[in-house]
């Protein structure tokens, strides 16, 4: 039998003070090397699932269990694991607090064993220039990729990205893009929770979406895209091809991204000049 790399059992979650569950009975699992997007409206509980999977809340009920065993906690925060899942925070600065990127990049080493590791995640983060400065003298969308680049440098099993898309240009984007096929060539999970429905529609193969404390939906972005209802109550408007192709009323198949949309008229079109 294959064992799921993170599995989710009956977990719940309510913060003190609050009178209500922020999750309740969740049961979820995940393959090694999957790629899985998380969306749902604010406050729908995607952080506190990222918090939970990455060991750093306990569940109140239920289990995490990583490659089949369970994570242990002392007090309200896991025992390391074997698995290694690493949480990216939403926002930088509730990680960085070393004074320069390459400390911060390095930490928790104090001297540089592996340089060939770390001139690659350096490179791919886009951090060359910058390693002298004081994290907090770049702008959010660079520090963001300081925080990535701490957590490549130890080399996950599982990376969680919290809105890593939130605040980035295009130049952003497309980094993240080179990020998720390096992770991809490594065989790491990752986890991402986005509001971009079009980086997802175009990274991702599958979709949970949170919603009133429970998973509205778990299954593939074409599913889940197509499924105009259901993309409504995440609180997400759906990608630009699927409101096309729904628009339009033509029969196409469950086409998501404009790429996807071009090879497809392409294809099928005798003359694809003809029809522009
Ligand atoms: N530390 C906290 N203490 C009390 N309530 C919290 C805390 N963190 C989050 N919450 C509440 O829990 C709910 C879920 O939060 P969160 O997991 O951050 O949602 P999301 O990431 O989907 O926006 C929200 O209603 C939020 O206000
Ligand atoms: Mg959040």
């Amino acid at each position: 039998m294959n064992i799921p790399a993170i599995q989710v059992k009956d977990l719940s979650f309510r913060y003190p003070q609050e009178p209500k569950n922020v999750l309740s009975q969740l049961d979820l699992a995940f393959s090694r090397g999957e790629r899985v997007a998380i969306v749902g409206k604010n406050g729908a509980g995607k952080t506190t699932l990222a918090k939970m999977i990455s060991g750093l809340l306990k569940p109140m009920t239920g289990q995490v269990l990583l490659e089949g065993t369970p994570l242990r906690y002392k007090r309200h925060e896991a025992l390391p694991h074997p698995f290694k899942v690493c949480y990216i925070f939403q926002n930088p600065d509730d990680q960085i607090f070393q004074s320069t990127v390459e400390r911060e990049i390095c930490y928790p080493e104090k001297k540089l064993t592996d340089k060939k590791h770390f001139s690659e995640i350096v490179h791919l983060c886009g951090l060359e220039a910058q390693l002298e400065t004081h994290p907090y003298n770049l702008p959010w969308s660079q520090r963001k990729f300081v925080t990535i680049a701490s957590i490549l440098m130890q080399r996950p099993d599982c990376i969680i990205l919290d809105e890593p898309t939130a605040g980035q240009d295009h130049q952003g984007l497309l980094r993240l893009e080179t990020i998720l096929e390096y992770l991809k060539q490594n065989g790491t999970t990752v986890l991402m929770i986005s509001h971009d429905v079009e980086f997802v529609a175009k990274n991702f193969a599958r979709v949970i979406a949170l919603a009133d404390s429970t998973v509205l939906a778990n299954c593939s972005v074409q599913e889940f895209f197509y499924d105009f209802p259901l993309v409504d109550r995440a609180h997400l408007l759906p990608p630009f091809v699927p409101q096309l192709i729904k628009d339009s009323g033509a029969k196409m198949p469950r086409l998501l991204t404009l790429g996807e949309l071009t090879a497809y008229l392409e294809a099928n079109t005798a003359n694809p000049q003809a029809t522009i």
